[in-house]
């Protein structure tokens, strides 16, 4: 089956591992040769890992939508529950680690670990990432035709990542307290 040949040489998941692998020796070599200087290096990768992560984030629930009107053992279905665990393997999964790991050096090396803004931040993307667990744990559900809730409930939880969005780059780029 598609979802357990994710490993195989060549495979999606094999090049999502080597791109992260890429990642963190490309920002552990400008920490190293950059100093102080790859400050705003790491901050640009954070950025860009932060948009790959939010892309599964707002999408996931979307396809949850269209997933839960498919009949169970359907051809749609079965097709969704590919989609589904492929970004959530390949793209989200990779995205959220290197969103954590740069964004808690930043705070360190920026010294922002006590400042009001980070902390609320920082409570938000708890948030954010305890939506990110719930919605991995759909995965499953759904790969297993498990899924009980409503397409209606889908629609209410694909606003909730967007919301949490907003107040994250609000307090990090405002900066109000
Ligand atoms: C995963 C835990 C995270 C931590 C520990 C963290 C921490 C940080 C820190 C310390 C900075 C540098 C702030 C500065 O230099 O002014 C930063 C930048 C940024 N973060 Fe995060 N972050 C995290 C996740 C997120 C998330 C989930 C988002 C958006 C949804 C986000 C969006 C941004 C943006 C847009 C910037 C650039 C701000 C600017 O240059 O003005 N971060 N982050």
């Amino acid at each position: 089956m598609a979802i357990e040949g994710d490993m195989r040489k060549g495979s999606p998941a094999r090049r999502a591992g080597v791109a992260l692998a890429i990642t963190v020796l490309l920002t552990a070599g400008a920490i190293v040769f950059l100093g102080r200087g790859a400050y705003d290096w790491v901050k640009a990768v954070h950025v860009m890992a932060i948009i790959a992560w939010m892309a599964g984030m707002l999408y996931l629930p979307r396809l949850f939508v269209y997933h839960s009107e498919a009949p169970k053992g359907s051809p749609q279905s079965e097709t969704f529950k590919v989609m589904e665990h492929r970004l959530m393997t390949i793209i989200m999964n990779p995205a959220m680690v290197i969103a954590w790991v740069l964004g808690v050096w930043l705070a360190w090396q920026g010294a922002w670990l006590w400042s009001g803004w980070f902390l609320a931040k920082f409570a938000l993307v708890l948030g954010l990432s305890g939506v990110h667990g719930s919605l991995s744990a759909s995965v499953r559900r759904f790969a297993e035709d498990r899924n009980e809730k409503s397409s209606r409930y889908w629609r209410i939880m694909n606003e909730v990542p967007a919301l949490l969005m907003a107040g994250i780059v609000i307090l990090v780029v405002v900066k109000p307290f």
